[in-house]
């Protein structure tokens, strides 16, 4: 795990979190971008080495608009950068953790993504990530 790549998220209004976190609290926006496998829209605050992004579903069988209806938004995930994700991955199955992809899924600029059971680590969802 080399650094968090990003904080995750999740809102139903996007437009008005926007307003938060680029006009109030001020963080660098980088525009927005669509995950279509998520059925998602992101928009993304540069902080430091790792971006701040505010997720919003595009569908209501996203999961992220099931995650609304469950908690009403709020902290969805972490996503820390890896150099190998399937390296990765069999290393994490190897040590007992449950992946709920079994292979990697295109993600924001190209890169792939893995989700793990949040019930395996503390109740927070977590991302991998491998740059494209
Ligand atoms: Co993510």
């Amino acid at each position: 795990m080399k650094r968090i790549d990003h904080i995750a998220i999740a809102v139903a209004d996007l437009d008005a979190a926007e307003v938060v976190y680029r006009d109030t609290l001020n963080l660098e926006w980088g525009g927005r971008e669509e995950v279509a496998t998520q059925k998602v829209l992101t928009s993304i605050f540069k902080v430091g080495e790792s971006r701040l992004e505010l997720v919003s579903p595009t569908a209501g069988d996203s999961p992220i608009a099931a995650f609304l209806r469950k908690k009403g938004g709020g902290l969805h995930h972490i996503c820390f950068e890896v150099d190998d994700i399937e390296a990765e991955m069999k290393n994490l199955k190897d040590k007992g953790m449950r992946l709920l992809n079994s292979t990697p899924t295109p993600g924001v600029g190209g890169s792939r993504v893995v989700f793990l059971h949040p019930k395996d680590s503390s109740g927070v969802l977590v991302e991998l990530v491998e740059k494209g």
